[in-house]
């Protein structure tokens, strides 16, 4: 798969470990993020990671900032993009099965660098269920941002 990956300045170090994972795990890597030791604030590689997976440039994202929250936010304004914020393998694994998540966020100020791996490898080996009362869930989401502004 291609995954396309994005942080700012809280998470620089945390990052080279995950795209180490990342490679190990087979995917090729799109690095939207800041590189060790440079600002950026969050918004900006958010908003680029869902555009990514978006377009279908990207299969998957994963985006780490402090805390996570601040750039899952900016890239779920991107339509088609169900971002979640995760500090736990458990919940890793149901935002693909239920939610068919596209993009994961982890906080490096919240999150150690073990679990973080632990937490991006379920992500990205797990698939979506397909069963009917997801999909049902998950397209009444598209409604809404369909429906948005009107
Ligand atoms: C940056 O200091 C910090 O606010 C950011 O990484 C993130 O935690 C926001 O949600």
């Amino acid at each position: 798969m291609k995954i396309a990956i994005g942080n700012d300045h809280a998470a620089g170090e945390l990052k080279t470990t995950i795209m180490d994972l990342i490679s190990e795990l087979g995917h090729e890597i799109i690095d939207v993020g800041a590189p060790i030791g440079e600002a950026i604030d969050y918004p900006i590689p958010g908003e680029k990671v869902g555009r990514l997976v978006a377009s279908g440039e990207a299969d998957l994202g994963v985006l780490i900032c402090g805390t996570g929250v601040g750039i899952s936010l900016a890239a779920n304004k991107v339509k088609g993009i169900r971002a979640a914020a995760v500090s736990d393998t458990a919940t890793a694994r149901l935002i693909r099965e239920h939610n068919n998540a596209n993009v994961i966020a982890i906080g490096a100020r919240i999150v150690g660098s073990e679990l973080a791996k632990d937490i991006i490898k379920t992500f990205l080996t797990t698939d979506f269920s397909g069963e009917e009362r997801h999909q049902r869930r998950i397209d009444l989401i598209s409604d809404a941002e369909e429906r948005f502004g009107k």
